[in-house]
């Protein structure tokens, strides 16, 4: 079956460099096999089998959400309205979501998250990844994992979050990093743990994430949100995919970042939702990091599924420019996650999202406005808005 989306009134594509868009006019693409086959000048389109037309809407790559916390049970409502009262965040919160999310059924988790992720595709995300961290017992963090397993390959073992309740330190560690580890390592793809003030130490996550690596994972972290206590050189020396948070960074975390691999994922809804001071990445930017935005959605400190919020946000406090966070969002994600999604280009998944909008700028421009108007996941709508 081959699909031409014809009408495009902007096409938005990204380059490799972080913030390099191109935006194409009087162009259309064909779907075939789920994947992009051929995109040119719309006069000179091939024959196809069906049409979308986008009705001169903007055609922008799905966003790639390479951070969520989707299994979860209950909420936190009053730690949200206290804090906007004047109490401050702090990691401890995490338990109270421990508690309700052991006592919710596997069927529970499940149709909570899938409600997420429709909102996720309601705000043009096509692909996303889920974490554990919520049941922090062995039963609870196995079944989170296989509830998350359901909605995506990328699935994350988050078991050190915080030390649960009930349990010391040594023998949360010893079960972390042996038998939940264990059974974990067959269902997650990625290892993350939270290094930070109130939860792991920087030595105590080099042993989390160095049991995780030697099973097979590949590592990830929750980095520098509360505090700086040095977890970015841990994650640059161990390779991690991706460092997120970012939220107090010094010049020499971002020497390191630009010397390696790891992406700085940045998550504003984060300090949105906890009053915390925004993080500028004029300088992480400009020194040749890359980097990526997520919703971080989860039940405590950041609970949005909207990337064109986390975008709006990214451009007004964090200064991202419009293109470095479209980008971010997009093919930043994607490197996050180290797969080849967040393009348009022949050979990508046809994975995109149609704006009702003249142009892209509108993502910043027309804050906390529905413009998502429809969601293709390998060329499947996945999400209509019916009506604004
Ligand atoms: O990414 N920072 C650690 N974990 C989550 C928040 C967890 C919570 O407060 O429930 C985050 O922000
Ligand atoms: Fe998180």
């Amino acid at each position: 079956m081959k699909t031409l989306v014809t009408n495009i009134g902007q096409l938005v594509d990204t380059g490799d460099n972080v913030g390099e868009l191109s935006i194409l006019v009087d162009h259309a693409f064909l779907v075939e096999g789920g994947f992009i086959a051929w995109v040119g000048a719309e006069a000179l389109a091939p024959d196809a089998d069906q049409v979308i037309d986008a009705k001169n809407q903007v055609c922008i790559p799905g966003f790639v959400d390479s951070h969520s916390h989707l299994i979860f049970a209950g909420a936190r409502h009053e730690e949200f309205s206290h804090r906007m009262a004047g109490s401050s965040y702090q990691a401890g919160g995490i338990r109270s979501t421990v508690q309700a999310t052991r006592s919710a059924t596997d069927a529970e988790l499940r149709a909570n998250a899938k409600k997420l992720v429709a909102e996720l595709h309601a705000s043009g995300v096509t692909h996303f990844e889920i974490k554990s961290g919520y049941g922090l017992d062995l039963e609870t963090e196995i079944r989170s994992l296989q509830v998350a397993s359901e909605f995506t390959e990328d699935v994350t073992f988050l078991g050190a979050h915080v030390v649960p309740d009930g349990i010391s330190r040594t023998d949360y560690l010893a079960l972390v990093t042996g038998p939940m580890l264990d059974q974990a390592a067959g269902i997650a793809k990625w290892i993350d743990v939270f290094c930070d003030e109130g939860a792991f130490s920087v030595e105590e996550s080099r042993q989390v994430l160095s049991a995780g690596i030697a099973k097979g994972l590949r590592p990830r972290m929750h980095s520098n949100q509360l505090k700086n206590i040095g977890g970015i050189s841990l994650a640059v020396e161990l390779g991690c995919a991706s460092v997120d948070h970012c939220t107090h960074l010094n010049p020499e975390d971002i020497k390191l970042l630009a010397s390696g691999q790891t992406v700085a994922t940045f998550v504003p809804g984060a300090e949105f939702s906890t009053r915390a001071n925004y993080p500028d990445v004029r300088e992480v930017i400009e020194a040749g990091v890359r980097v990526a935005l997520s919703t971080d959605c989860n039940p405590g400190s950041s609970f949005t599924t909207s990337m064109p919020f986390v975008i709006a946000v990214a451009v007004r406090e964090l200064h991202f420019t419009v293109d470095q966070a479209l980008w971010a969002a997009t093919k930043g994600g994607a490197l996050a996650l180290q797969n080849s999604l967040g393009s348009l280009a022949v050979g990508s998944r046809a994975d995109f999202a149609l704006l009702d909008a003249e142009s892209y700028i509108d993502l910043a421009y027309r804050p906390g406005v529905p413009i998502v108007s429809a969601t293709y996941v390998a060329g499947e709508k996945v999400f209509e808005r019916t009506s604004n």
